[in-house]
Order: structure tokens, then sequence, then C-alpha cells
């Protein structure tokens, strides 16, 4: 299996939202990513398999389209039937196995989510997301990266502690769901040179295990990388 990553766009959100959910079932409420990806600050990641794509009934989109416009009215007036249950047109969207998303602002990476398809963990997908998160950071030239994570979330605590990242904190009862603890972490320096170094290992041990070539994204621009 191979993966890939591009930027995040609108007809991600379904896909995104879904994983988002799995992963974090307790959290309400659900994240907006319409509105975050309008969001200037927000940076959103999505990991993608190589040649596999799936169904997405566009069901909603088209029932709004319909009746909540000028069309819906016309119908109406000529009494013709509305389009419920009426055959629907199917796209194939590119699989999507997980997305990381971050915002910068005041020369700082903010990490807000990062996420894998359950069925897709531990193949490398988390790893792959968080250096193209670092490599974006460098790009924005942020001078650091910070996150909170569960104090029982020990996945992810290894996670960002096999890239250098420092506890600096506890808040307490910061997750509303449980009043779990959160842990506070920090990247620095990811610009110096030993950092870079020791990232440009880590891409090297994770292409020697993994075989997907880490491909780097331009921060936010629009532009794919695949
Ligand atoms: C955290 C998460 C993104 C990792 O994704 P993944 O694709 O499975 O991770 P990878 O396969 O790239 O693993 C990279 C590293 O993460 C750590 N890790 C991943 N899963 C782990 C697990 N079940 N237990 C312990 N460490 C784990 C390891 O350090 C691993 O490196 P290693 O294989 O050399 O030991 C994934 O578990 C997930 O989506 N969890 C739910 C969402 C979440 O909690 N996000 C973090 C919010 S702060």
């Amino acid at each position: 299996m191979a993966y890939y990553l591009r930027l995040m766009g609108p007809e991600d959100i379904a896909q995104v939202s879904a994983i988002d959910r799995e992963a974090f079932p307790t959290m309400w409420p659900p994240p907006d990513f319409k509105h975050e990806l309008k969001n200037r600050l927000a940076h959103y990641i999505v990991a993608g398999e190589e040649g596999r794509t799936i169904e997405e009934t566009e069901v909603k989109a088209i029932s709004e389209r319909v009746f909540s416009g000028l069309v819906s009215q016309v119908q109406r007036l000529f009494g013709h039937e509305p389009l419920a249950g009426a055959e629907v047109p199917v796209f194939r969207r590119e699989y999507v196995v997980g997305f990381a998303g971050f915002w910068f602002m005041a020369g700082e990476v903010h990490l807000i989510n990062i996420a894998v398809r359950e069925e897709c963990r531990h193949h490398g997908i988390g790893e792959l997301l968080l250096i193209s998160v670092i490599d974006q950071a460098t790009e924005l030239k942020a001078r650091l990266i910070t996150l909170e994570v569960r104090v029982s979330n020990d996945a992810a605590l290894n996670l960002y502690d096999k890239f250098g990242f420092t506890r600096t904190g506890l808040r307490r009862a910061y997750y509303t769901d449980n009043r779990e603890d959160a842990v506070l972490m920090s990247l620095e320096n990811i610009s110096s040179a030993s950092f870079r170094r020791r990232l440009q290992q880590l891409k090297e041990a994770h292409f020697d295990r993994w075989g997907y070539l880490y491909k780097k994204l331009p921060a936010k621009s629009g532009v794919s990388a695949r």
C-alpha cells in the first residue's frame, strides 16, 4: 500500500469528518471543517491511499440545491415532483486515510488535530502527516510547534516523543468530555541544523520501513504535491 499527501479541499470534508468522529467520538461539538477551510490561520493536510477511491452520494448537497433555491419555487409553481428519492449522481473521491490540521499565528504553529482511520493505523501514516506539518511549519518560519494531548493517549504521546516534542506542562481537566488532563508539548528550534538532520534521518527511516516516498507539500498554496 502506498500513501500520498495533499492539501485538504472541500471535497474531503465528508471523509475527514468521519475520521474525526471515529477518532474523537466524545468531543462535542465536532469541528466545522467547512469553516476551517476558509480560516486564514488554518492549514489542513490529508493523506490518501494511492489508487483507491470511494463513492460519495451527494444527496444532501443536491437536496439543498433543489429545495432551498429558486429552482424549487419554480418546480412547485409548475406542479413538478421534487427530486427527493430520485436517482442522484454518485461521485468517486480519492480515499482519505488520515488528516492533520494546524493553526499558524504569532510565529507559532499549533497542531489542532491529527488522526488516521482506525483500519489504516500502524502503517506510518501518522508519522507521514506529522513530518508534513513540521515541514510546513519550517516553510512558514514558525519558531515552534505546540500541541495538547490527553495523558492517556499513548499512541500520540509516543509519536510526538519520537519527533522530539518535549513536555512543557499539564492542563488539569482540560478535556470537557471526561475532565481528563492534557499534556502540553512543544517542538522548538525546528529550523536548526541539528533538528533538520534529525528530521532527515526520520524521513529516511520512514522510507526504508514503509517504502513509500514522502513528498514535501507547499504550505497552503493550493498546489498538490502528487
Ligand atoms: C496517533 C495516531 C495519529 C498515530 O497514527 P498511525 O498512523 O497509527 O501512526 P504511525 O504508524 O505513523 O506510528 C508512528 C509512531 O506513533 C507511535 N504509535 C502509533 N501507534 C501507537 C500505539 N498503538 N501505541 C504506542 N505507540 C504508537 C509510535 O511511536 C510509532 O512509531 P514506531 O512504529 O516506530 O513505534 C493514531 O493512533 C490516531 O489517529 N489516533 C486517534 C486520534 C488521536 O488520538 N490523535 C492525536 C490527538 S493529540
